[in-house]
Order: C-alpha cells, then sequence, then structure tokens
C-alpha cells in the first residue's frame, strides 16, 4: 500500500525511521475504516436487502356522490399487497396512510393498525378509504363527473409509512415509504370490480 512511508528510504534489512505519533492515527484510522468497510460488506452480502414492494390487487366504489355545491361523499373498497422479498430482513409498519388522490386533489384518507412483516412475506391490506362532504375544486368536481359518466374513474392511491428494519435482533432506526400505485381505474358498474387489472405501485425509500 502506497502510503506514508514511500518518501523515506530506510537501509534494507534495518529498522525504518519509527513512525510519529500522527502516522499511527492515520494508520489507526484507515485500519478502522477497512474494517468497518468489511464489516459492511459481510452485512450486506449475507442480508442481500432488495426493495420492498406494493400492488393494488382491488379497487371497488361502494359508494360516490357528488353534491350541487361539489362535496363528495365516497367510500372506496382496495386491496392492497405489501410485499417484503427479503430473507432476511423484516419490516415493522408503525404508521400507515393510505390515500385516494384525483387530479392532486386528495379525496380520501385512511390508516391501518400498525403491523409487523416477517421476511418473505406478503401482506394483505383491507382498506376501507370514506370521506364526507369533501370540498372539492370546481375541475376536480367536473372532472369526476365527466369520468363517473363515462363509467369508471381513475384514481391514484398513495400510502406513507414510517418502517423499521429487523436484522437478526437488530432494528434499524425509522425510514419513510412512500408508494404511488397508478392509475387505479374503478368502474361503477356493480360487476366492474371482478375485472380489475393488478397495478404496481412505485415504491421509494
Ligand atoms: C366493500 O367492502 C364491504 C365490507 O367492508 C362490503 O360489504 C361491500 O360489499 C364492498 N363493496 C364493494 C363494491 O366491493
Ligand atoms: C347525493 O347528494 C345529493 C345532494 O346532496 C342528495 O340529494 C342525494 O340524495 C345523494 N344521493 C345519494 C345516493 O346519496
Ligand atoms: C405474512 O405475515 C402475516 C403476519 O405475520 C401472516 O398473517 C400472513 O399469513 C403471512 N403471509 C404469508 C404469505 O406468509
Ligand atoms: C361518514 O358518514 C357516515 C354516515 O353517513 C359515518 O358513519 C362515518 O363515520 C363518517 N365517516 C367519517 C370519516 O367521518
Amino acid at each position: 500500500m502506497a502510503g506514508p512511508y514511500t518518501g523515506r528510504a530506510s537501509i534494507p534489512g534495518l529498522p525504518g525511521p519509527r513512525p510519529s505519533k500522527l502516522q499511527c492515527i492515520a494508520i489507526a484510522l484507515l485500519f478502522l475504516i477497512i474494517v468497518v468497510g468489511l464489516i459492511i460488506l459481510i452485512f450486506w452480502l449475507i442480508v442481500r436487502p432488495t426493495s420492498i414492494d406494493y400492488t393494488v390487487e382491488h379497487a371497488a366504489i361502494q359508494k360516490f356522490n357528488i353534491s350541487s355545491a361539489n362535496e363528495l361523499d365516497a367510500a372506496f373498497n382496495l386491496t392492497l399487497r405489501a410485499i417484503n422479498p427479503n430473507r432476511k430482513v423484516s419490516v415493522y409498519y408503525d404508521d400507515v396512510k393510505i390515500s385516494v388522490w384525483y387530479d392532486n386533489q386528495m379525496i380520501a384518507l385512511t390508516e391501518t393498525s400498525p403491523f409487523f412483516q416477517p421476511h418473505r412475506n406478503i401482506t394483505r391490506l383491507d382498506i376501507k378509504a370514506v370521506t364526507n362532504s369533501t370540498q372539492l375544486q370546481d375541475q376536480v368536481a367536473k372532472d369526476l363527473q365527466h369520468d363517473k359518466s363515462s363509467g369508471h374513474i381513475g384514481l391514484e392511491v398513495r400510502v406513507r409509512a414510517r418502517i423499521r428494519f429487523k436484522v437478526g435482533v437488530v432494528k434499524s432506526k425509522h425510514y419513510k415509504l412512500r408508494a404511488y400505485c397508478t392509475p387505479v381505474n374503478v368502474g361503477f358498474a356493480p360487476n366492474s370490480a371482478t375485472s380489475f387489472n393488478r397495478v404496481y405501485c412505485d415504491v421509494e425509500i
């Protein structure tokens, strides 16, 4: 390793000049960095974290009404899947909020209770997002009415969660998870939900 010594010639066979205090500290630091790096590398190789995935499996409209004052009463049934493909990493979901958006306006928001997701697990979340008398922006109300008359509406479902990872007995700090699922096309016809196409979400952690 080229380093602090290259400038100093020492006679072969004889001990070189004693390293100064500063050099000792530098070598110790370098050694420490290498050891920590190796630990992280080994940890990563054993754990091999891959990302969490989300899908929307099902969505249905249970109630939907826009008043003349552009107030929305609605209830959506949503089925989400949280997919943890990791072999060694499990996940604590401490705070999970699910929102429904249309045209950049949030039209429903709900929470699920905290849960623990083991490694290699798929957790199904059955969610009911209800909204009472939500004041819609004029354009949003217009677009929603228009879409409704066409038989279905294109929604965006978002998940926001505070999560911690667990590997063995080690728990990580909190991370923010965000999932964006779009387009979630929900039909008004009673049988439209049976033909729902699975939506894969973009997940950011
Ligand atoms: C929505 O879910 C409720 C139960 O939470 C169920 O009774 C209802 O039939 C569902 N509606 C639709 C349209 O799937
Ligand atoms: C929808 O809202 C209007 C105005 O608020 C109300 O008159 C009507 O009864 C509601 N319809 C349903 C199905 O809730
Ligand atoms: C995932 O974990 C939950 C909670 O521990 C459990 O109820 C569910 O059956 C698991 N699912 C699979 C596919 O292992
Ligand atoms: C919405 O209104 C219904 C009754 O119309 C009520 O049962 C429900 O608790 C209300 N939900 C919210 C989130 O306010």
